[in-house]
């Protein structure tokens, strides 16, 4: 399985915040925005990672990650020339991707409190896996509607009158054959290549199976000031209650048994001193 961080677009939303800076990279609390979806796709057990951002970007994200060797990974880059969408994300990584299967995730989105190990995601990856959220406020996003037995009639991009309020969060797994999906589509209205429209292929052969994340978890979407700032929040207290660090690849790759104790201590050790450092020494004495 590959992974993919899409991590280009505008962050018109977050202006002026990202005149001059990404929104990726934008901080949550004590660590880069980024962080986060990187961690997620580590913890679903995936090393071979690429992130796609604007060619300006590009450098920004060399110099926070690099090859990602240190953590265990083997990390690429591609540039998307401009925000055609995110479904694009399959034909520019098309030769990092090569015969295997995908998980995509949006570089500004935040898992938390989701146990993949439990989830009852397939071995064998047949067609497309989505994720459903309950949100107060479906019509911002993918709106999954449902059958009466509960198997999904349709998605709908930023409906009017959301028929439900389970949408579709950016976390999407495929098996290759979105590649040839995503070449086959056409741009929509607004111009872009719809992750919705793959989601609808895959719908309509009945290759779509729908993981609902339940209650407990948690999903933020960090696209304007006030989701910045909730996510902070989120991340200040459930680190301070719990004494732990959220989106940490180092953490990640240890408990992955990716990096060893020794090399997690060198890690760790290398730092400068700040908030992150001390929390990752707590961890090294707990294990
Ligand atoms: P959005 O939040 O929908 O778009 P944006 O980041 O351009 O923000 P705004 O609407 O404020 O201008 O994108 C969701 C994620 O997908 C985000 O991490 C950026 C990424 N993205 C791309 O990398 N390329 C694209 O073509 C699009 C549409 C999104």
């Amino acid at each position: 399985m590959k992974g993919i961080i899409l991590a280009g677009g505008t962050g018109t939303r977050l202006h002026p915040n990202t005149i001059a800076c990404c929104k990726q990279l934008l901080p949550i609390y004590d660590k880069p925005l980024i962080y986060y979806s990187l961690s997620t796709i580590m913890q679903m057990g995936i090393k071979n990672i690429l992130i796609i951002s604007n060619k300006i970007d590009h450098p920004l994200f060399f110099k926070l990650f690099g090859n990602g060797k240190k953590w265990g990974l083997n990390i690429e880059y591609k540039i998307q020339k401009a925000p055609n969408g995110i479904a694009e994300a399959f034909l520019i990584g098309e030769d990092f991707i090569k015969n295997d299967d995908v998980t995509l995730i949006l570089g500004d989105n935040i898992f938390g409190a989701i146990d993949f190990k439990n989830l009852s995601l397939p071995k064998k990856i047949k067609g497309g896996v989505i994720f459903g959220y309950a949100v107060p406020d479906p019509e911002k996003y993918g709106v999954i509607e449902f059958n009466r037995n509960k198997s999904i009639k349709r998605i709908i991009e930023k409906p009017n009158n959301p028929k439900s309020n389970i949408i579709s969060p950016g976390l999407y797994i495929y098996n290759n054959k979105v590649v040839d999906i995503a070449k086959s589509l056409k741009p929509s209205k607004r111009g872009e290549l719809e992750i919705t429209d793959i989601n609808k292929y895959y719908l309509n052969k009945n290759k779509l199976k729908l993981i609902h994340l339940n209650l407990g978890t948690v999903w933020l979407d960090a696209g304007n000031s006030e989701a910045l700032f909730q996510a902070a929040q989120y991340v200040k207290t459930i680190q301070e209650r719990h004494n732990i660090l959220l989106g940490s690849p180092e953490i990640t790759s240890f408990n992955q048994k990716w990096i060893s104790k020794n090399k997690l201590k060198k890690l760790i050790f290398e730092m400068k001193e700040n908030d992150y450092k001390s929390k990752l020494i707590d961890f090294f004495k707990k294990i």
